[in-house]
Parts: structure tokens; C-alpha cells; sequence
């Protein structure tokens, strides 16, 4: 595998500037959350920096890596490419990049629409990306307050701006969002229950 630093310089080549200094910081924030949270703090740092390294890649080209790579797409994800990126920076991750970890790999498949069952890694990388220092909406401040109190809450009020922010646009829902909702909803009445 590609340590750190040989990551960041290809990704400082290939990525937009904004979409770098963003990895970048979505990495750093992913690292403070770890360390809050008791996660590997390497793994989040790599599936930080790594998240959007498919980012870059738009239309045409986005469908024919995706198709190169042998990567099925749902008829939601056709209608909405950029969806694409996570699923086929997972397997860039892996095959450019070397990252061998399934946690890993797993935590860059989930980050744009989250998942059913995500684990504390797929959490952290979904919240740092929605409240690294860049990222400027209403309630982004609330919501990075609550990262450091509660993480589930902080996951569940994400999907909240996330579903909110699709239907404003009168988009489509992934479902992977909605099971990811209802399954992180059931989680938390079941530690509340003292399961
Ligand atoms: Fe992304
Ligand atoms: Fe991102």
C-alpha cells in the first residue's frame, strides 16, 4: 500500500485544488473524531484523505471508469452519476492506491449516502465530510457540536440535512439512505433499551 504522503502528492496532482484542500480536511477531521469516538485514528485518516478520489471524474468518463472497473450501477445512480463516486473511489482506493482494509474500503463505499448497520468508522467519515471547516449551510454548526457529544445523534441529524437538501431539490432518495436512517434509528432505541 501507498503510505500517506505518497497519497497526498498524487491526489494534490489529480484532484481540484478546493477538492484537495476539502480531502484534506475531511481526513483531519475524520483523525479528531476517532480519537473522541475510540477508532483506529489511521484508518480514518486514510479513508479521509481517500473519500473523494473519484471525484474528479465527471460524466463520460465517470461511467466508463465505473464500467472499466467492472462496477454495477443502479438506476438511481445513472440518474445521478455523482453518486458514483463513492463506490468507484472505493475501488480506486483499492487498486491505485493499494488500500487492502475492508474497513476501510467500506467506509469510502458508504460516505455519500450512507448505509444500514455503518460501523463507527463508516460514521465518522460520513459525519467528517459533512462538517469539515469548509462546509458552510444552516445548522452545520449544531451539527458539529453534536459530532463531539453523541456520534449517533450527530449521524442521524446528517441524513435528516442530507434527505431535506434532496427532496428541497426534488431529487431522488438513494435507498441506502433511507435503510441507513431507519437501521441507525432502531440502533439507538436498542442501546436506549439497554441492549
Ligand atoms: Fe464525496
Ligand atoms: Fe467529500
Amino acid at each position: 500500500m501507498m503510505d500517506y504522503q505518497e497519497i497526498l502528492v498524487i491526489l494534490a496532482k489529480e484532484l481540484r485544488p478546493a477538492r484537495f484542500r476539502h480531502s484534506r480536511e475531511v481526513s483531519r477531521t475524520a483523525v479528531r473524531l476517532a480519537e473522541r469516538w475510540g477508532v483506529d485514528i489511521e484508518k480514518a485518516r486514510l479513508a479521509g484523505i481517500l473519500h473523494d478520489c473519484a471525484r474528479n471524474l465527471k460524466g463520460k468518463d465517470l461511467l466508463q471508469c465505473a464500467a472499466a472497473n467492472g462496477l454495477s450501477i443502479s438506476e438511481i445512480e445513472m440518474l445521478q452519476p455523482a453518486l458514483i463516486h463513492a463506490p468507484l473511489g472505493a475501488l480506486l482506493a483499492e487498486r491505485r492506491f493499494g488500500v487492502a482494509d475492508p474497513e476501510i474500503l467500506q467506509a469510502i463505499r458508504r460516505h455519500t449516502t450512507g448505509a444500514a448497520q455503518m460501523s463507527p468508522l463508516d460514521k465518522i467519515i460520513y459525519l467528517a465530510d459533512c462538517i469539515e471547516p469548509g462546509r458552510h449551510y444552516p445548522g452545520v454548526d449544531e451539527l458539529r457540536e453534536l459530532a463531539q457529544q453523541d456520534l449517533n445523534a450527530a449521524v442521524l441529524l446528517a441524513y435528516d440535512h442530507s434527505i431535506s437538501f434532496v427532496l428541497a431539490g426534488g431529487g431522488l432518495l438513494h435507498p441506502n439512505t433511507v435503510e441507513g436512517r431507519n437501521s441507525l434509528l432502531l440502533e439507538m432505541k436498542a442501546n436506549r433499551n439497554g441492549k
